[in-house]
């Protein structure tokens, strides 16, 4: 049981970095958590107008998912998805924001990318497809994570498609908000100020 344990402290510990609410204050662009959704992602980090900080806050959130699965597959092999599944609960439920975190959109991508590099190219083309087509950022990080397990599947990653299916349903689940405004037509678009949900 060390080695679980192991697994689950370290993908909770990386998982639970909010670089979005850091790199945003050190920015000196305020307190994430009161600009836009409140949420702690790249997109939000972007509504500051902040794009270098946007990027580096959806690299950071990648790497930290992709960190969590590559350090166990060295450390505690076995043990892979234990980290993938605990640095996306750390994301989403960070202990250090009293449990008000992201919505894994991110985060997940970087697990993906790390468990089965091709289903992390799928997962991106459907998120970068959707945000150039659609530009709203909810439904193509909604997209994404649904096609993850319906990609574990195609590419016969049977052993994924469980852990893939709750970490989708928490993502949809994250995303309460954001259907709500999309069912009332003011979900906001990527790059347009104003049309902004606040
Ligand atoms: O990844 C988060 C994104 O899907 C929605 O973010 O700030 O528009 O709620 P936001």
């Amino acid at each position: 049981w060390i080695a679980p344990t192991a697994a689950l402290v370290l993908g909770y510990l990386l998982g639970s970095i909010p670089f979005g609410v850091i790199l945003t204050r050190l920015g000196g662009a305020g307190d994430l958590r009161s600009i836009g959704s409140g949420n702690i992602g790249a997109t939000n980090v972007l509504r500051t107008g902040r794009k270098g900080l946007a990027a580096a806050t959806l690299l950071l959130d990648l790497a930290k998912g992709a960190a969590a699965v590559w350090l166990a597959a060295r450390l505690f092999p076995g043990d892979e998805m234990v980290a993938a599944a605990a640095a996306f609960v750390g994301h989403c439920y960070p202990v250090w924001l009293r449990f008000r975190g992201g919505k894994g959109v991110a985060t997940l991508m970087g697990i993906v990318l790390a468990l089965h590099w091709p289903m992390g190219l799928v997962y991106a083309a459907v998120w970068l497809g959707l945000l150039a087509s659609v530009r709203i950022s909810s439904v193509a990080g909604m997209a994404a994570a649904v096609s993850a397990p319906v990609s574990g599947a195609l590419f016969g990653r049977f052993d994924l498609v469980m852990l893939l299916l709750a970490l989708a349903g928490i993502v949809l689940w994250k995303h309460a908000e954001n259907i709500e405004r999309l069912a009332s037509g003011t979900e906001p678009r990527v790059g347009r100020k104003k049309d902004a949900a606040d």
